[in-house]
């Protein structure tokens, strides 16, 4: 034999040589759930590792994240029934404890990095992410509440738009807007590769934000189609999307790979809240080893061609991490 592959796996030195895929904390954005009050810090039974947490907790948990070397963050609102109307007119309501959190956050911590959610299911009494007529998801009458959301949240301090809503032509409506209200160093990190998936599940235990009625199936994508995710990318591409996502991520691995192939933006993915029970609810049983498994399953997703991973494991792993 010529070639013998094994000799490049002979020692832990050499195969860290060789290495080709290297997760790092400052890949990694930390989910978190807020709740309107304080002192809140209660658990999402379906993903035991989140909390929905008031301000004056989360402030403490960034400050813990920061010293494990993990500056970056989304942030969801879990708004109360009372709020909500048809036309989520809450989330840009400058007293939307959402958007004060936002201020307080970056005035606390400048240096770190505030995504936010931008789709109106978690303000709409229909759960929907778009403006619900006569049952149907409308488009164009979604997008100026889109548009009012994100200049709120740029005002409020997040420094990257998430807009999670897919609806058709929302990256370009939001640009406008953001330069409209002179927000241009806004970012856009665009959910641009979407789908109807049923791993939200815990996600929407702890926003309560299930829709009312019917599904998500109109606009967020079918889970067989690949190819329809390079159309979605090209169209957030040209209307000025910085950063492109895939979502959810472990299930989806060739469409990050073919949107990192195609462009040259930085690939986000989000490991969402299923993803990530799959791998508690095992690790409870002692069915998988927690700390492995969550290892390899980041790294592939990174290998995949993420360079950036929205995991509620974030923490968890920069804490591995800084303790070797
Ligand atoms: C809603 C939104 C969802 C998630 C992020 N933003 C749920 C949905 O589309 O119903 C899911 C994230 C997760 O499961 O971790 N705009």
């Amino acid at each position: 034999m010529i070639r013998r592959p094994r000799r490049n796996r002979q020692s832990s030195s050499i195969r860290s040589m060789v290495k080709e895929t290297r997760l790092h904390p400052s890949n990694l954005v930390q989910p978190i759930f807020l709740v309107d009050g304080n002192g809140v810090r209660s658990q999402v039974e379906s993903l035991p590792i989140a909390y929905r947490l008031s301000i004056d907790e989360v402030l403490k948990e960034i400050k813990s994240c920061i010293k494990l070397g993990l500056y970056n963050f989304i942030m969801f609102p879990a708004v109360d029934e009372k709020y909500k109307d048809k036309d989520a007119t809450y989330s840009y309501n400058p007293d939307n404890f959402y958007l004060k959190a936002a201020t307080t956050i970056k005035k606390a911590f400048p240096q770190i990095t505030l995504i936010s959610d931008v789709a109106m299911d978690p303000y709409s009494s229909d759960g929907h992410d778009g403006y619900v007529k006569n049952g149907e998801i409308v488009n164009d009458l979604t997008l100026p509440i889109l548009q009012k959301m994100a200049i709120a949240q740029a005002r409020a301090g997040f420094d990257i738009i998430g807009p999670s809503d897919m609806m058709d032509g929302r990256v370009f409506s939001i640009r406008k807007a953001l330069d409209g209200a002179n927000c241009i160093d806004t970012s856009i990190m665009s959910y641009t590769a979407k789908y109807a998936s049923a791993f939200y599940g815990p996600f929407r235990d702890a926003l309560d934000s299930a829709p009312k009625g019917g599904d998500k199936k109109t606009y967020q994508m079918d889970p067989a189609n690949k190819r329809e995710a390079l159309l979605e990318a090209q169209l957030d591409f040209e209307e000025g999307a910085d950063f492109m996502m895939v979502k959810p991520a472990l299930h989806y691995m060739d469409v990050i790979h073919l949107l990192k192939e195609h462009y040259d933006i930085p690939i986000a993915a989000y490991h969402v809240s299923g993803e990530c029970a799959m791998l508690l609810a095992a690790a409870q049983n002692g069915w998988l080893n927690l700390n492995k498994s969550m290892d390899e399953t980041l790294l592939s997703i990174h290998r995949a061609g993420a360079d950036i991973i929205i995991t509620y494991f974030a923490k968890m792993w920069a804490e591995k991490y800084q303790n070797g």
